[in-house]
């Protein structure tokens, strides 16, 4: 079912409240990338984000809180109790914002949001209209990226409409616009059901920083796919990614791809890795609509929100 995105998009926070209530779905903008959101306590709600995303069952949800909720029931044991000490200092220094952390699970955690795990991952998102939703909703919302399974995630609202309008239905499902996202790439994951915490997927709140919060290491993601940003091949457009080292490596591929008949073209935005970070999505999906075969993308130097960028370019290209 097609259906024209004036018909899913709005502005009105007290509708979006209305149809969590009602159990539909409400894709919401967050300062990362937009979710597709429900209420994290009605499985049946929580069934369909898998099927509107076509994603694996046991690919667990993120939680998004309320900005100063005490997330004990959400969290194992109590936040105050079983959860480690470095945790209440990530969520001073970082909440709301772009983390997400991997806790024991809570009681009021659904097998249906963490396919089954003891552990949940939690966050409290920082973009004003969803503050303001949560806080009217007064619930936790289960939202994963609001994309089909392994696509680019959105970062506006057209953009999810896009991707997932024709399993969304305009009679008791919601587009909530807030505007572009600010950060452009998801939350930093880290595991601190790990010794050592475990950083599952970087993010603009980096290793460093983390460190330094807990002071304490923090070892790279290991083990089995923990993740599902783990995945080798993950927010890929349909056309080619391939990175380039610098601007004469892509000067090189881009000649080659043109040499193969391919249409392609170079993006280099390292000038400003803030509005790298913010545009990647936008630009990846531009590639897709501009019919192009390939995108040849310079890579950020390996520092602060280059490590995310860089690791979105090797999922895109994988
Ligand atoms: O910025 C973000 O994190 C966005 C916004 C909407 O909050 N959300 C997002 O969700 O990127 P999603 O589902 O696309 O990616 C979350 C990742 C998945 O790879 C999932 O497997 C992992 O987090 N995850 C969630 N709970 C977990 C858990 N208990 N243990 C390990 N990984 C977990
Ligand atoms: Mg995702």
């Amino acid at each position: 079912m097609r259906c024209p995105p004036e018909r899913l998009i709005s502005t009105d926070v007290a509708l979006a409240v209305e149809r969590l209530r009602a159990g539909g779905l409400v894709a919401i903008p967050t300062e990362t990338v937009y979710g597709l959101a429900a209420d994290a306590r009605s499985p049946a709600a929580v069934a369909r984000i898998f099927e509107a995303k076509g994603r694996p069952r046991n690919h667990p949800l993120i939680v998004h809180l309320t900005a100063g909720a005490q997330p004990d029931d959400w969290v194992g044991g109590g936040w105050v109790g079983s959860v480690p000490d470095g945790a209440l200092r990530l969520a001073a220094a970082c909440w709301p914002g772009p983390l997400t952390m991997v806790l024991p699970r809570g009681p009021l955690v659904i097998d249906a949001v963490t396919g089954g795990r003891s552990s949940v991952g939690v966050r409290v998102p920082a973009h004003p209209v969803t503050r303001d939703l949560l806080a009217r909703f007064g619930g936790a919302l289960a939202a994963p990226s609001a994309n089909r399974f392994g696509r680019v995630s959105p970062t506006t609202a057209r953009h999810v409409v896009d991707d997932l309008g024709p399993h969304l239905d305009p009679a008791t499902d919601l587009v909530l616009d807030g505007g572009p996202c600010e950060v452009g790439v998801e939350s930093t994951i880290v595991d601190l059901t790990a010794v050592p915490p475990q950083v599952l997927r970087a993010g603009a709140i980096t290793d460093d920083e983390i460190e330094r919060l807990l002071a304490a290491p923090v070892a790279a993601a290991s083990g089995p796919s923990r993740a599902a940003g783990m995945l080798a091949s993950h927010y890929a457009p349909a056309c080619r990614v391939l990175p380039a080292a610098d601007l004469d490596e892509a000067a090189r591929l881009l000649a080659e791809s043109r040499a193969a008949g391919e249409r392609s073209r170079v993006l280099d935005r390292t000038a400003d890795l803030v509005v790298f970070a913010q545009r990647l999505y936008s630009d990846l999906r531009a590639a897709d609509a501009d019919g192009l075969d390939s995108i040849v993308v310079v890579a950020p130097p390996p520092s602060g929100l280059g490590h995310a960028i860089r690791d979105r370019l090797a999922k895109a290209s994988a």
